[in-house]
């Protein structure tokens, strides 16, 4: 049923696209869905040029042949189409459950309009339940896992963090050849200010906190597709 309902989003979003856009194409089962729509677009001789948030998100659209490029060869983005993990009421994201928040924000950061797809369950009132994706360098893991667990334990005492590992029980390495730690804070009351405190930290490379970026949200539940927005 959440798979219907992240199609749905996805519908919508597709719904905004006109011909020769340029495009960012989120990571994600329910980013995977608008980019399954666009490529049925382009076989329809849909025009637009696009870029992926990762290599998981290239393969799938080279294989709907969507043309892709880079942000060497385009400095801005039209619109880019991404799901997310938490999405609360000011439309601040939780995102990189998909271990692509990286590429994913700078992509956003080049977007004119981010437009965010997602089935209702992703609707919170404050952002922290789902545990915060922390993107490290891998030179210097274990000092930058104790500034984390320093600098957060501010926000709340019952932080925990946890190193991604991929099926093999190695640690996961993003695209960027990154690690991830994944923070669970239970409820992050000030957003902005744990975002300046991260990166202030030399060995954190990005956060999943997308604050102030959404223009809009189509979330998808049982009623039908809402558009948020603010
Ligand atoms: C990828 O790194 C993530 O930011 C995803 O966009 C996010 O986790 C939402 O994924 P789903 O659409 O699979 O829930």
């Amino acid at each position: 049923m959440a798979d219907d309902f992240k199609r749905m989003a996805a519908v919508a979003a597709l719904d905004e696209m006109s011909s020769g856009m340029r495009i960012g194409l989120g990571t994600g089962s329910t980013a995977a869905h608008f980019v399954d729509l666009l490529g049925a677009r382009v076989a329809e001789g849909f025009e637009c040029i696009c870029v992926p948030t990762s290599e998981r998100t290239a393969e799938q659209a080279r294989g709907l042949n969507i043309p892709l490029t880079d942000l060497d060869e385009l400095e801005h983005l039209d619109v880019t189409v991404d799901g997310a993990d938490e999405i609360d009421p000011d439309l601040n994201l939780i995102k990189g459950a998909g271990g692509a928040l990286l590429r994913e924000k700078i992509v956003a950061h080049a977007t004119k309009r981010f437009v965010v797809i997602a089935d209702q369950t992703k609707l919170v009132d404050e952002l922290g339940s789902f545990a915060l994706p922390i993107e490290v360098n891998i030179f210097g893991f274990g000092t930058t896992r104790r500034a984390i667990a320093e600098a957060g334990a501010r926000f709340s005492p019952e932080l925990a963090l946890s190193q991604r590992m991929n099926g093999t029980g190695k640690p996961y390495l993003t695209d960027g050849g990154h690690m991830i730690i994944d923070a669970s804070f239970g409820r992050i009351s000030d957003a902005r200010a744990l975002s300046g405190v991260l990166l202030e930290i030399p060995g954190v490379v990005q956060h999943g906190l997308f604050l102030d970026m959404c223009a809009v949200a189509y979330v998808a539940g049982p009623e039908g597709v809402q558009k948020l927005q603010h």
